[in-house]
């Protein structure tokens, strides 16, 4: 696992899917460094569209790409929209790894997701494990996608030399999160769910599935932190876990949010809401060896969230 340092100073910078949760996280963090930071606008390039892509490559040739653009949501959407997510999401990493190799780009990270691993690997989750097992069948066709992102990162580091890498991040949550009641991921759906019942004074709130998986939280701005981090100073073909390394059931973590939204009524669990994978906790022990731990606390950064949303954030 070679730590080459990698210099971002003076380096243009494009941030794909910077006004995604992830991306604006990354832009935030960046402007701290002193890159030249380079953003497109969906309206201008559909990262699906190849030859519009190849075409924006070949004019602005940044020399560093954050790879943080996807079709990305929670189980519903995932388990309904599955030609969506294979489909967006290989057109998508196969569009802008191809145009970066094309335009010598110098280092691209590209961002998987903790839903690579096999459902019943061992927990918790090494890197090592993805492929030695069936997926999660609820977003099979995501985690294909970015298992194919994965490997294609890894491909054009073999074959050309590039210093392409990747990195899987378990589930985030802060500032620019999705809010849709059907579409969204468990930290903000509880938030709205929490925050809509206060307002209206009702005594229950229904929590989607058993209560009993078990998941692991990242606040978004850790997840940016560790990206530069990793950015500067990893290079090798393997995946890097990016994660808190704890975890929590997702019925205590629904009490934290209650408790910092000011919710104080009933919590029920709706058993007919599928539970996913029981447990997902990664595996942090390469990320911490490289030299980067999470520093918000769950409760911390669950508040600053719940502010953000306050904000329409
Ligand atoms: N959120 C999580 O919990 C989580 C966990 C693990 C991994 N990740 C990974 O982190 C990355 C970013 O996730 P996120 O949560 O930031 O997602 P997000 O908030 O939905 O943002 C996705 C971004 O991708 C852009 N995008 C999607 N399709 C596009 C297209 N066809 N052309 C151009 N742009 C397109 C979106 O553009 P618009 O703004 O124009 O829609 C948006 O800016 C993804 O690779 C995801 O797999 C996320």
């Amino acid at each position: 696992m070679a730590a080459t340092p990698f210099e971002l100073k003076g380096k243009s910078v494009y941030v794909a899917g910077h006004r995604g949760m992830v991306g604006a996280a990354l832009l935030r963090r960046l402007v701290q460094e002193d890159v030249r930071l380079v953003t497109l606008e969906r309206s201008e390039v559909d990262l699906r569209n190849q030859i519009a892509v190849f075409d924006w490559f070949a004019k602005t040739r940044p020399q560093v790409v954050f790879l943080a653009a996807a079709k990305v949501g929670g189980i519903v959407a995932n388990n309904t929209l599955r030609a969506d997510f294979i489909y967006d999401n290989i057109a998508i990493a196969s569009n802008v790894i191809h145009a970066a190799h094309l335009n010598g780009a110098e280092k691209l990270m590209f961002l998987g997701s903790s839903c690579i691993y096999p459902k019943f690997a061992a927990q918790p989750l090494r890197e090592d494990s993805m492929l030695t097992g069936p997926l999660e069948s609820t977003n099979e066709p995501y985690a294909i996608s970015k298992i194919a992102g994965i490997k294609m990162a890894e491909a054009y580091r073999s074959q050309y030399g590039s210093n392409f890498i990747s990195v899987m991040p378990t589930n985030l949550y802060g500032p620019g999160d999705n809010y849709h009641p059907e579409y969204s991921h468990v930290v903000a759906a509880l938030i709205r769910r929490f925050h809509e019942a206060k307002l209206t004074g009702a005594t229950s709130v229904s929590v989607w599935g058993t209560g009993s998986p078990r998941r692991e939280f990242l606040y978004v701005d850790d997840m940016a932190d560790a990206c530069v981090h990793l950015m500067k100073t990893y290079s090798g073909p393997e995946l890097v876990n990016i994660g808190t390394g704890e975890d929590i059931t997702i019925a205590e973590f629904a009490r934290v949010v209650a408790v910092t939204v000011g919710y104080r009524g009933e919590m029920t669990f709706d058993h007919s809401r599928p539970d996913g994978t029981p447990r997902k906790l990664l595996d942090v022990s390469r990320l911490a060896r490289l030299g980067w731990r999470a520093r918000t606390l769950l409760e911390d950064g669950i508040k600053l969230a719940y502010e953000a949303y306050l904000s329409g954030r």
